[in-house]
């Protein structure tokens, strides 16, 4: 039998009440907030999963949103391009404090950056969150940039940016 959509809700609901996960609603990510990212690509895996009628969507789903469960003062010590490599440790590390995790799932948190971090991904479910993180993330970067673009392009139009004649 088919899930519902209403079941992704109840599927993600504790994580959604914690604290600390809350706080990625504060951070910034692709130009959105890193909650909204994360709950867009645990959205998507959710569908896919709905759609093949995966055994364990519920707990892939639940990985999904944990993905990058970390805030930027998790990773003061590390560069932007150190925290592309550090920050699947990190959520990972942040997930089980709260979370009991299963092995699939650690991986698809712990493998996500693939091919950024060098270890291969175990799982087809770790392949399919890494894949859905980067189709996500490709879609935030060039929606918040093509807005941000446009909205440069509209500031000259109507004038409100004059260059220097
Ligand atoms: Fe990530
Ligand atoms: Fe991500």
């Amino acid at each position: 039998m088919k899930k519902s959509t209403g079941d992704f809700s109840s599927i993600i609901e504790d994580i959604t009440n914690n604290s600390k996960f809350n706080k990625l609603k504060r951070e910034l990510h692709h130009g959105i907030t890193r909650y909204d990212h994360s709950y867009r690509v645990a959205k998507w895996t959710y569908n896919i999963c709905d759609l093949f009628n995966m055994k364990n969507t519920e707990s892939i789903t639940r990985a999904a949103l944990l993905h990058d469960f970390y805030v930027d003062s998790d990773l003061s010590d590390y560069n932007s391009y150190e925290k592309l490599g550090e920050h699947p440790n990190m959520a990972l590390t942040n997930s089980l404090k709260y979370f009991e995790l299963d092995n699939i799932q650690q991986d698809i948190i712990k493998k996500h950056m693939f091919p950024r971090t060098t270890e291969l991904p175990k799982y087809k479910e770790s392949w399919l969150v890494s894949g859905v993180d980067k189709v996500v993330s490709t879609y935030e970067m060039l929606r918040f940039k093509t807005s941000l673009y446009a909205g440069i392009y509209l500031l000259f139009i109507f004038e409100v940016i004059r260059l220097p004649r």
